[in-house]
């Protein structure tokens, strides 16, 4: 069992998750807009592991006999100024995760729901990989300074994540 506290905060973080892929999703389609099919690809990808996320928080609650409340989604951010900016985007909604992810532990820990807290250790950890994957774009698109011909070769490097 979980608290009711407890269950609107995973209900919280669950529509928090699907709006990452909605956002991402987005991202992938402005890149789509620019025929970067590449860094849409990686964009794709990942907004399929956001969703991911959301339904570990959906399977979690309704393990713990909990009810699942679905949230509406904000309308997200459809065009950017470049792929840098959409990947410093990208960055800060990571970190932003991060802090949300960190912030439901401290309440499993507050609760004693010791099997929250465990439950939430996957995620403590995925945060760590999801920031230093986008970084790692990020500084890449930094290095390529909008040269058509490192965006290009970028584009290629990431339509091969799988
Ligand atoms: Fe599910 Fe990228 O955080």
């Amino acid at each position: 069992m979980i608290s009711d506290k407890m269950q609107k905060a995973l209900n919280d973080q669950l529509r928090e998750e699907y709006f990452s892929s909605y956002l991402y999703l987005s991202m992938a389609a402005y890149f789509h807009s620019r025929n970067l099919d590449g860094f849409a690809n990686w964009m794709m990808k990942q907004s399929d592991e956001e969703k991911g996320h959301a339904m570990k928080f959906y399977e979690y609650i309704n393990e713990q006999q909990g009810k699942v409340v679905l949230g509406a989604l904000e309308k997200p951010q459809t065009d950017w100024a470049s792929p840098l900016a959409a990947f410093q985007d990208a960055y800060k909604h990571e970190q932003k995760i991060t802090g949300l992810i960190h912030n439901l532990t401290d309440m499993a820990m507050a609760e004693k729901d010791h099997a929250t807290h465990i439950f939430l250790h996957w995620f403590v950890e995925e945060q760590v990989e999801e920031e230093s994957n986008v970084s790692k774009v990020v500084e890449m698109l930094k290095m390529v300074n909008d040269h058509p011909q490192g965006l290009l070769m970028l584009d290629r490097a990431l339509g091969e994540r799988k």
